[in-house]
């Protein structure tokens, strides 16, 4: 086992797929659960929030931190992801050191042939994410599904910051019929509304100020899809922000949470959730709300 220590405080963490498995073979027993938080790290808040979900459910639970760069369509994006593992590890054992952290290399996940799978999710690809950053719902399925095959988790958790992958993985998982439950959790958001997101290092004082303007009016359109359309509450959105030369929009999108197509008529008996991508400067920022 390797094992860091920090102010005396030892944490196993491992690089090589090889002798994770062998640990978790190890130490788990016949009715123990592992809880699994993928992450490709940077870690904040918001990620904390998902290790103590999984922590207060599991026996075990392994945090992976691995910056997958087939989920990537922008090279530069991949090449300036920030990769921070020594204060990542101290994150962690600070919160827990019971935590089994791991942060393979691309070689010990892809073995020297980095390209996607491709994946099929009933059309989930084809909204939003999918649609401004081609090919990257493969590279998550890819990732996601490999690191399940190593880690064999009962329970993973992912973000509903990220509602399109989460519901992404909730399709691979069913079809696939692989054994795991995945967990849904809420977003952490800074004091003053901005999701929270490793991106979020990437901006100025005054950018991340002004950012905050993204949640403002996720909350103000959900006060108007009581009464308007989802026309009307989209053009709304992009006259808060076409005037604003900091923010560049994207897309806004008013979808069913369930098959994430966009709504043109509202049913009573669906769900409705608002998406958002925003350009500050280069430095792109998703957020959702649930309409309900
Ligand atoms: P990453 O962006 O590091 O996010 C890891 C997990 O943290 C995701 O499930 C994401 O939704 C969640 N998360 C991020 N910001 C959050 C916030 N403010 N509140 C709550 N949860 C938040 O998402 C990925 O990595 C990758 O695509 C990954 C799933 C690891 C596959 O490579």
């Amino acid at each position: 086992m390797f094992a860091l220590n920090f102010n005396k405080i030892t944490m196993p963490i491992f690089y090589g797929k090889v002798a994770l498995v062998e640990f978790l073979n190890s130490v788990k027993s016949t009715d123990s659960t592992i809880g699994f938080v993928p992450t490709m790290g940077a870690l904040h808040q918001g990620h904390l929030s998902l290790m103590q979900q999984s922590l207060a459910e599991n026996q075990h639970t392994v945090v992976s931190i691995f910056v997958n760069p087939t989920q990537f369509n922008n090279p530069e994006d991949l090449e300036k992801y920030p990769r921070t593992l020594e204060e990542d590890t101290k994150k962690i054992a600070s919160l827990d050191p019971s935590i089994i952290v791991y942060a393979p290399s691309v070689d010990d996940i892809y073995e020297g042939n980095v390209v996607s799978q491709n994946f099929d999710y009933d059309g989930l690809e084809n909204q939003m994410e999918g649609k401004f950053r081609p090919g990257h719902f493969n590279g998550v399925g890819t990732i996601v599904k490999r690191l399940f095959e190593i880690v064999k988790p009962t329970n993973a958790y992912f973000g509903e910051k990220d509602f399109q992958q989460l519901q992404i993985v909730k399709k691979m998982v069913s079809k696939n019929h692989l054994d795991v439950k995945i967990i849904g959790c809420p977003i952490f958001r800074e004091a003053n509304g901005l999701a929270m997101s490793s991106r979020n290092e990437r901006l100025t004082t005054q950018e991340r100020d002004k950012a905050s303007i993204i949640y403002k009016t996720l909350l103000e359109a959900k006060e108007q899809f009581k009464t308007l359309s989802c026309e009307e509450v989209k053009q709304w959105v992009k006259s808060v922000f076409d005037p604003n030369t900091m923010f560049d929009l994207e897309y806004f999108e008013i979808a069913d949470e369930e098959t994430l197509i966009p709504c043109s008529t509202i049913l009573k008996d669906k769900n409705y959730r608002a998406f958002i991508a925003v350009f500050v400067n280069n430095i792109r920022l998703i957020d959702t709300i649930s309409l309900k």
